[in-house]
């Protein structure tokens, strides 16, 4: 299969925040950005490998900001690298200032879809070619986390997890 750019598979979302998907203080509710970003992800993964794709994992999610309500809230989901089946996605959250327009970081998350065919079986997806620093940095550090996340999820026998061995050794 041909190897596709990050940027092929880019996809943002800018939406506000209504006062149904907040928290009692009037601030975004962490199961709405979780939502959010999923959506957001998906697309990514689908527009990567052109099949229906499934989140099979969230590895990692900070909610380092509140986004209080009537915030202009971005979230920019793009493939970090691609296995065999599975896709890491990286999701960047940004919030605008309401009055001078200029962006923050708000959150970050990294989730794991798997592409599958009409059964519902893991099905074949195209490599992935890093091209920029941030994306050659971040396609590196995706086997330690999906090894990682296999270990937690009791996939993956700790001794085989090479990379994240190597983090310690
Ligand atoms: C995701 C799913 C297809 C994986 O099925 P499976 O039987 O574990 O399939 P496999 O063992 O062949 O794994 C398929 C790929 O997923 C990866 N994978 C599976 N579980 C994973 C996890 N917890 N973290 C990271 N990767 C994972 C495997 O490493 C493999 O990747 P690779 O082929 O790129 O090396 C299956 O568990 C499923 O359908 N889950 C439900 C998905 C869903 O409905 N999501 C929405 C939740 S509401």
């Amino acid at each position: 299969m041909q190897a596709k750019r990050p940027s092929e598979s880019r996809t943002v979302m800018t939406d506000m925040v209504l006062p149904s998907e907040t928290n009692p203080i009037n601030n975004l509710f962490g199961g709405e950005l979780l939502a959010r970003m999923d959506r957001a992800a998906s697309i990514a993964a689908r527009r990567h490998s052109r099949r229906i794709t499934v989140t099979a994992s969230v590895n990692h999610v900070a909610f380092n900001e509140s986004v209080p309500v009537g915030s202009v809230l971005t979230v920019e989901a793009v493939v970090s690298r691609a296995f065999r089946t599975s896709m890491e996605v990286y999701i960047d959250v940004w919030m605008e200032d309401r009055f001078s327009g200029e962006r923050s970081k708000a959150n970050e998350a990294i989730y794991t879809f798997v592409a599958v065919d009409e059964n519902g079986r893991p099905t074949e997806v195209p490599p992935l070619e890093p091209e920029n620093e941030q994306e050659k940095q971040r396609y590196v550090g995706a086997l330690r986390r999906k090894q990682l996340s296999l270990v937690l999820a009791g996939k993956m026998n700790p001794q085989e997890a090479t990379e994240l061995k190597a983090l310690f050794t």
